[in-house]
């Protein structure tokens, strides 16, 4: 599978399998072997979604080395370390070292991202994760926590869904341009999660207006069928961001993976859905 580069030289897989929002608290082994068997190799868990033992269950039927695992800290018990945290997870995962280990919310540790992330460069550098980052931190929050920091966060995933205003997709690119133009500066990626709202929220018709005379003109070009959700992703693709994604449906994760292989947007594509999120368009 293809890979992006990382600002440490890891390499990490273009998209992943989620086993939140629909699997939050649910049983994700069923849903995580299809998604392996259909050609995903990196995988996105969480400690808030409850799952880890299920995600593990999936994880041991195929080799370790061509997986690609996530997980989050939630929050820490009074006390507890951010490697006794990891470890509580790398033990339900059944795992010896995770790939990404991301502090899932800032709000989760007002005042005390420092020392988190101090937590955080230890499990790094003790080889107990491969890669550390962030999720849903807006650009005060990673000034925060890269002053005085050793290790620059590798990633920074970020979606539609945070209170705080933290959003990637297609609706809202203006809004995140000067968090990604700061994330720029230290070589922090953007993964994004929930990057198919704009098709699944009726509210955004405009977006998918864009969407369908894209999707029609790309049909052309690749010489069959793509739907609004590959223009999507191919978008994303375009703006150099790790995918986040999910489904129960065989058809669909072939569906997104069968997005690398569809020709690159146009500029004039590109700037049509950037256009389309501009504050002027009243989204
Ligand atoms: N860091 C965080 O705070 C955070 C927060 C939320 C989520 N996440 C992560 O991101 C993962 C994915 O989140 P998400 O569910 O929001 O992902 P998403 O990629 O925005 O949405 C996936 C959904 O889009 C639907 N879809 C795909 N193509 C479609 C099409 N052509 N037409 C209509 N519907 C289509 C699928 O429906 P079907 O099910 O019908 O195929 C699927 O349920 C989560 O599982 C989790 O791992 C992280």
């Amino acid at each position: 599978m293809a890979t992006i580069a990382l600002n440490n030289n890891n390499k990490i897989p273009w998209i992943g399998f989620g086993t939140g929002t629909a699997l939050f608290k649910k049983d994700a082994n069923e849903a995580t072997t299809l998604a392996i068997k259909s050609g995903f190799i990196h995988l996105d868990g969480a400690q808030m979604y409850q799952n880890e033992d299920s995600l593990g269950k999936a994880i041991s039927q195929f080799p370790r080395e061509s997986l690609f695992v996530t997980t989050k800290l939630n929050t820490l018990k009074p006390g507890e370390t951010v490697k006794e945290s990891l470890l509580g997870s790398l033990e339900r995962l059944g795992l010896d070292y995770v790939d990404l280990w991301l502090i899932h919310r800032p709000e989760s540790f007002p005042g005390k991202l420092k020392d988190v992330w101090k937590g955080f460069e230890e499990v790094y550098q003790e080889g107990l994760t491969k890669n550390i980052g962030v999720s849903n931190f807006d650009v005060k929050h990673l000034k925060e926590l890269i002053d005085g920091a050793s290790v620059m966060p590798q990633i920074n995933q970020v979606g539609p869904f945070n209170p705080a205003s933290i959003r990637f997709h297609a609706g809202l690119y203006h809004q995140l341009k000067p968090l990604l133009e700061f994330q720029k500066q230290y070589g922090i990626r953007v993964e994004s999660y929930g990057g198919l709202t704009p098709i699944r929220n009726a509210t955004e018709e405009p977006l998918n207006g864009a969407l369908r005379t894209i999707s029609e003109s790309l049909s052309k070009r690749y010489g069959a069928p793509v739907n609004d959700g590959q223009v999507l992703l191919k978008w994303l693709q375009a703006k150099d961001v790790i995918i986040i994604t999910t489904s129960f449906k065989e058809f669909r994760l072939k569906e997104y993976l069968q997005a690398f292989n569809i020709p690159a947007l146009t500029e004039e594509e590109i700037k049509a859905i950037d256009d389309v999120s501009a504050p002027t368009a009243g989204l």
